[in-house]
Parts: structure tokens; C-alpha cells; sequence
């Protein structure tokens, strides 16, 4: 049976990975500044998380949520800990799409309302309301475009208050960062703006935390460099490290009823230990520091070369050049066998690598960098 095609695929064929690199099939090594897409925070077959994941595996891997499972919350606490919150409840599901979809039901829910505000060059994911509040026509069916979405440009403070005085948003949802859309970020104060308004109108602020979230921005959240309280918060990729897992955090006010959302295996152990062993492993190796360390070395480094402008933070990154980057992106690969992301913007390559990551390894990337152009 063939697969069905989807994907544009590199020729390679990786068998195993450990920490920063990833290696093929014909033993070449690759340097992962792409993380899998974001998903590889504390590094390839981290021995911590392999270890526990095996030790849960002997005990209990599934269940469903009809029985406790305190694993889910110990993985509250330490969400929590980690994110310094007050006041949020935590429901987990298994994918970045999920959570969008969980997140913008639950502001439809809360609210009574059922509009939503996106923004321009927005990706949340591929599934029924994650695409319908996803900025791009083409991976969108007519079956999602039956969805009520207002899209807007980021920091269009004043079209943000007409849109919300209609009394009808569920819901406004934004990237701090913007991954897919190629690393352009709300202005702080729009974010802040965003905020108060929503509290104003009866509206639930959704932070899409789905790629910047779990310590890759430099903050737990990327959106705590701002003074808001969101009223959603989405997870995922980060969050298990390559196990799928996903969730919501969800602010106090919104009350929860039994069958209100649900999911097969959202929170099953398997799911719970992966994440449990990203956040003991983020601590214990200071990893968010890391992140945003290397920012500024990475800046600093790029700005001398004088190639290209660089977006983002911590290790969400994006290089922005005056050509497309598709040649330049294959060259990295096949010839100097370094793994890069690339975005809705043509000219930028996206840099997302395992949190794990140090100098050295950046450094063999701006050499090759520097070979190729
Ligand atoms: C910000 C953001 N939200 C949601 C998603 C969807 O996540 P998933 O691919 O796990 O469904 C993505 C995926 O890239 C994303 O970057």
C-alpha cells in the first residue's frame, strides 16, 4: 500500500539520535538545529527520559480517564512550579491541534459566543477550528471554512476594539512568537492591550504556547514576557520531548463539568512520564537559561557575519535573508549535514534545536554558514 503523500520529504533516513545530532541510515551525522520541528527540548534520547519511560512501560502504560491517575497530577504541580502560575487547571490531550481545538471549544463554552480573532500569518494547526484560525487559504477545506474567524494584522490595536465591541468573540488566540509565519512577534504592549481588552469584553485570551512554550523562548511561556494572565494556555510539542502529548492550561474562572471536554489518551502514563522527565530535566539543567544565554550569542554571532536579519527568542530563531532559502536550506543538509526549519516565509530559516545545545555546536553552524555563502 503506498503512503498517502503528503509530505515534501529530505533524502534521509535517520536510525538513531542522541542529544544535538541525529544519525542516518548510512551512519552520517547530522547536527538538529530543527528539533523535529520544535519538539526535541531536552535532547535526543535524554538517558533520564529514556529511563523512565522504560520503567513505566514495565508498570502501567494505559488507561483510560475513567480511573485515577495521579501521574497527571504530579505533572500539574510541576507545570505549575516550573511556570510560576496561580489559579489554572490543567487538561491534557495528545497533539498541538488538539489543544487549539480544546482551547478555542472551551472559550465557546465559557463565553456563549462563537467568533474568533486570529491574526495575519497565524498557524495553530490542521485539524476542524486549528485551521479555520490558521491564516493560510490553502491548507483550509470549505467543510473549515464555515468557522467564524476575523483575521487581523498584529498590532492593529484599533480594528481589535471594533472587532471585540460587537460582543461576539469566543475568543482572540495568538503566538507570542510566530512559528510557521516566520518568527514575527505582537509588540509587548499589544500584547498587554490584548489583555485588558478581553477582560473588558468578555472575550478568552487563548496564548498559543504550542512551539514557544516549555522553557524555548527563554521564559516558561514566551508570552511571561509580557504582565498578562491569559485566560488559555495551549502546550505541546516541548512538552514530551517526541512523546505525543499536549494540554491546556485553563484560568480558574472557567468552571469545569463532568464530559465538558474529554479525550481516550489524554494523560496516560506513558504521556505523563515523558513530560514529568522534560520538566525534571529542564531544571536539573538549567536549560530555559541556556535558551536565552545562546540568544544573545547566537544574535551577536550572526550580526557580526552581516548576512541576514535574525527574528525570535531564546531558541526559537529565525534567520531572515534577501533570497529564498531552499538551496541554501539543502546545502546545509546534504553537504554540511545540519539539520534547519523553514517557515511561510520563504527567505527565512528557522533554527529550533534541542535546549541542549551549546556554543560549539552553534559555532559549526555559523562556519558552514559562512562556507556556503
Ligand atoms: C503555534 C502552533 N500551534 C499549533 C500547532 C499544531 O500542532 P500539531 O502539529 O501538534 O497539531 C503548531 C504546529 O506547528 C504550532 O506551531
Amino acid at each position: 500500500m503506498k503512503l498517502f503523500d503528503v509530505y515534501s520529504l529530505f533524502d534521509v533516513t535517520p536510525v538513531k539520535a542522541k542529544d544535538v545530532y541525529v544519525y542516518d541510515d548510512a551512519g552520517n551525522k547530522y547536527l538538529d538545529l530543527y528539533g523535529g520541528h520544535a519538539v526535541i527540548s531536552v535532547g535526543h534520547s535524554h538517558p533520564h527520559y529514556v529511563e523512565n519511560i522504560k520503567s513505566q512501560l514495565d508498570k502501567i502504560s494505559f488507561y483510560s480517564n475513567s480511573v485515577k491517575n495521579p501521574l497527571q497530577s504530579v505533572l500539574a504541580e510541576k507545570i505549575n512550579e516550573h511556570a510560576d502560575l496561580k489559579d489554572y487547571q490543567l487538561f491534557l490531550c495528545s497533539s498541538g491541534a488538539e489543544s487549539i481545538e480544546n482551547a478555542l471549544k472551551l472559550a465557546s463554552f465559557h463565553t456563549n459566543k462563537k467568533r474568533v480573532i486570529a491574526f495575519k500569518n497565524s498557524f495553530h494547526g490542521r485539524t476542524s477550528a486549528a485551521v479555520a484560525v490558521t491564516d493560510n487559504h490553502k491548507i483550509s477545506s470549505p467543510l473549515n471554512k464555515q468557522q467564524n474567524v476575523t483575521f487581523l494584522k498584529l498590532n492593529d490595536y484599533e480594528n481589535l476594539e471594533i472587532e471585540l465591541k460587537k460582543g461576539d468573540v469566543c475568543a482572540v488566540i495568538f503566538e507570542t512568537i510566530q512559528g510557521v509565519g516566520g518568527l514575527d512577534m505582537p509588540k509587548g504592549d499589544f500584547i498587554c492591550y490584548m489583555d485588558r481588552l478581553c477582560k473588558q469584553y468578555g472575550t478568552c485570551l487563548i496564548a498559543d504556547e504550542v512551539q514557544s512554550g516549555f522553557s524555548r523562548s527563554g521564559k516558561f511561556f514566551a508570552y511571561q514576557f509580557n504582565n498578562i494572565e491569559p485566560d488559555i494556555i495551549t502546550m505541546a510539542k516541548g512538552m514530551g520531548n517526541g512523546f505525543p502529548v499536549g494540554g491546556i492550561l485553563i484560568n480558574s474562572k472557567i468552571k469545569p463539568s463532568v464530559g465538558l471536554l474529554g479525550t481516550t489518551y489524554g494523560g496516560n502514563h506513558l504521556a505523563c512520564i515523558a513530560s514529568i522527565s522534560v520538566l525534571d530535566i529542564l531544571k536539573n539543567q538549567n536549560l530555559q537559561k541556556n535558551a536565552s544565554s545562546l540568544e544573545s550569542y547566537f544574535k551577536n554571532s550572526i550580526d557580526s557575519m552581516n548576512i541576514c536579519k535574525v527574528k525570535g527568542k531564546g531558541l526559537m530563531l529565525g534567520l531572515e535573508f534577501d533570497f529564498e532559502v531552499s538551496e541554501l536550506r539543502k546545502k546545509l543538509v546534504y553537504e554540511k549535514r545540519i539539520f534547519t526549519g523553514s517557515s511561510s516565509n520563504k527567505n527565512l530559516i528557522r533554527i529550533l534545536p534541542p535546549l541542549t545545545i551549546s556554543k560549539k555546536h552553534l559555532n559549526i553552524f555559523f562556519d558552514a554558514l559562512k562556507d556556503i555563502l
